[in-house]
């Protein structure tokens, strides 16, 4: 998935805003070594290097990379694959904020982020948990199959119990798992809703012309008024999945 840097700055900046409660839990520590998985534009990873961190950040997208080298020439930023990247024992801590569920083959994703972690090193996450964007999946996917066509999804939102045991297959032992709903105000009061959709859910469109696709999104955003719009508002239905998984000496 290509990114628009510009846009994800100005209009969903929520993403990395949320996630510094995520650096709270993570607590990194002076000199430790950390990895930010899916750092994005490096937002959250200069949050980490404030508190003396020595911190990496990886990211697979290309445009996030280049937008958080310019943004943070301090850090060491490099655009790699969480799927096939080679760290071992390398880190005391993998970080990664609202990205996981971007990222195909799970059980891979967590193999290699286990053997990138020291032993007593620790992987903290937070990202989309069951039923996340519920209503909003469930209303682009009304509207593609009122005109016949397939609707493909390809985000990852496992439960807590599914995420665990993948986590246990690989050797972790889960500290903390945490599933929970926030609903996530979206930034432009009118075009909140379309602006998201057609951000994140850019995937659901592949071939499928503007027009049609601007005809999908108003559809789906005129029944998401009901549930998803509240006092002049646009809110995503976002739940959570929060863990803690420590790599046993
Ligand atoms: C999320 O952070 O949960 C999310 C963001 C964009 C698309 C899907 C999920």
């Amino acid at each position: 998935m290509k990114w628009n840097t510009e846009l994800y700055n100005s209009k969903h900046a929520f993403v990395y805003q949320y996630g510094e409660a995520m650096i709270d839990l993570l607590d990194p520590k002076s000199f430790e070594k950390i990895l930010d998985l899916g750092c994005g534009t490096g937002e959250l990873t200069q949050k980490i290097k404030e508190k003396g961190s020595l911190v990496y950040g990886m990211d697979s997208s290309a445009e996030m990379i280049d937008k958080a080298k310019k943004n943070f020439p301090l850090i060491e930023f490099e655009v790699m694959n969480a799927e096939v990247m080679t760290y071992h024992e390398t880190f005391d801590a993998v970080f990664s904020n609202a990205v996981l569920h971007w990222i195909g083959k799970p059980a891979f994703v967590a193999h290699n982020i286990y053997q990138s972690l020291k032993y007593g090193g620790r992987f903290v996450a937070e990202f989309g948990g069951k039923n996340n964007v519920l209503n909003i999946v469930n209303a682009l996917q009304a509207a593609f199959e009122k005109r016949g066509l397939t609707f493909t999804k390809f985000w990852f939102f496992p439960s807590p119990a599914e995420y665990a045991t993948l986590l246990e297959n690989q050797g972790f032992r889960v500290a903390l798992v945490q599933h929970f709903y926030r609903e996530t105000e979206l930034s432009d009061n009118e075009q909140g809703m379309k602006d998201w959709i057609d951000m994140f859910g850019n995937n659901f469109f592949g071939e499928i012309s503007a027009d049609l696709r601007k005809e999908i999104i108003n559809e789906a955003t005129d029944k998401l008024k009901v549930s998803n719009y509240k006092d002049g508002k646009w809110f995503a239905d976002y739940a959570r999945l929060r863990v803690i998984a420590v790599k046993e000496k």
